[in-house]
């Protein structure tokens, strides 16, 4: 394998404190023999709540466990229809098919996230939801999403996998969903040590019915209501999730930091990211858009340069999702061939930025 000298993302636990509040937290865990939910993931889902001023918050195995229970909160029907993008992570388009719904593909902007503008073209009798996505943390328009949403009584569905943090029009991503889903992977701005994801409503209705799937359907241990997984969280997770929260801010100020001076100093031969005054942006990851996309990524990889393409193919081009293909997504064609995901982890130095600077820049000039 490839030695880089800048990994795209290095998930080791170097910090001292941090690594003895994850044992402490453990031994605690062993102790206790509690391994499933626990009192770290009741502290965890109110604290969550509260943080996003939702009444409630059900912690899950993923964020794909989230997306499919709050898909099956809706009791979808076959032949039902769900907007959604075809930029994301496949888990946002399995979570609609897997509840016998179809995804139906809207074209994206610019900016990467779904285009409202060409939402209503779409909708039909059997459109249910849109479920859209705040792709690399970059959060959509909710005013637009949502008077939409409104005009036709579809329910918003946010996968906010990408974008805890994020905020717009002093809207918080993880509050722009009637349900609203987080994945706690590790890869994530606020992440777990494994796997792990949450949900957020302020709908009863939903919260019961949710809490409830997430248990194998059983309202106890005597009675299932309606036959489901287990998709419970771990206690473990839980607790490592706590310990993250005291760090996540400063994190993505630190990845706004590094965002402001590729910004400034990158070639305008490429496409970056925006910095808007009416939002915050998580940079879960620092996407650009490049011509040559393949050339570069080998000529930073001859650098020691690690990049990532995130997502590539789109959905609708994967074999499951070919019979949902309607070829009108040409941005998201064109989009994604130059699409290129380069470092943004928040312990990089002047000296590692200034290097993938240079080395990006000098490959236009
Ligand atoms: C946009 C998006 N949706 C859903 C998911 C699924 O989350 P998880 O990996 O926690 O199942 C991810 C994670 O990669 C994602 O990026």
């Amino acid at each position: 394998m490839k030695k880089y000298k800048i990994r795209y993302q290095d998930l080791s636990v170097r910090d001292n404190l941090r690594r003895k509040n994850y044992i402490t937290s453990f031994k605690k865990i062993m102790k206790s023999g509690i391994f499933l939910m626990g009192k770290e993931l009741n502290s965890l889902e109110n604290k969550i709540a509260k943080k996003f001023n939702r009444k409630y918050c059900v912690g899950t195995g993923s964020g794909t466990d989230a997306l499919y229970l709050a898909l099956r909160a809706l009791s979808l029907k076959k032949g039902n229809e769900i907007i959604t993008t075809p930029l994301s992570w496949v888990s946002t388009s399995n979570a609609i098919v897997l509840n016998n719904a179809k995804p139906v593909f809207v074209d994206i902007k610019d900016d990467l996230n779904i285009d409202e503008s060409k939402i209503e073209r779409k909708i039909t009798k059997n459109t249910k939801a849109i479920l859209f996505v705040n792709f690399t943390g970059n959060s959509c328009n909710f005013s637009k999403l949502s008077k939409i949403a409104n005009k036709y009584n579809l329910k918003l569905i946010e996968d906010a996998a990408q974008s805890y943090g994020s905020v717009n029009n002093k809207v918080k991503s993880g509050s722009m969903g009637d349900i609203s889903c987080f994945s706690m992977n590790p890869m994530k701005v606020l992440p777990s040590l494994g796997e792990a994801g949450m949900i957020l409503t302020n709908n009863k209705k939903y919260y019961e019915k949710i809490k409830i799937l997430r248990y194998v359907g059983t309202v106890n241990k005597n009675n299932c209501i309606y036959p489901s997984l287990n998709f419970k969280m771990d206690t473990l997770q839980a607790a490592f999730i706590n310990e993250n929260l005291k760090y996540v801010q400063k994190k993505i100020k630190k990845r706004n930091n590094i965002a402001k001076i590729y910004i400034n100093n990158l070639t305008k031969k490429i496409i970056t990211p925006k910095i808007e005054n009416n939002k915050l942006h998580s940079f879960y990851s620092f996407t650009i858009l490049v011509n040559n996309r393949d050339q570069l990524m080998n000529y930073l990889k001859g650098k020691g340069i690690e990049t990532k393409i995130q997502h590539s193919p789109l959905i609708p081009h994967q074999s499951a999702f070919l019979k949902y293909y309607k070829k009108d997504i040409p941005n998201a064609e064109k989009i994604v061939k130059k699409i290129l995901c380069i470092p943004i982890r928040d312990d990089l130095n002047q000296k590692n930025i200034k290097y993938i600077i240079n080395s990006i820049n000098n490959f236009y000039n």
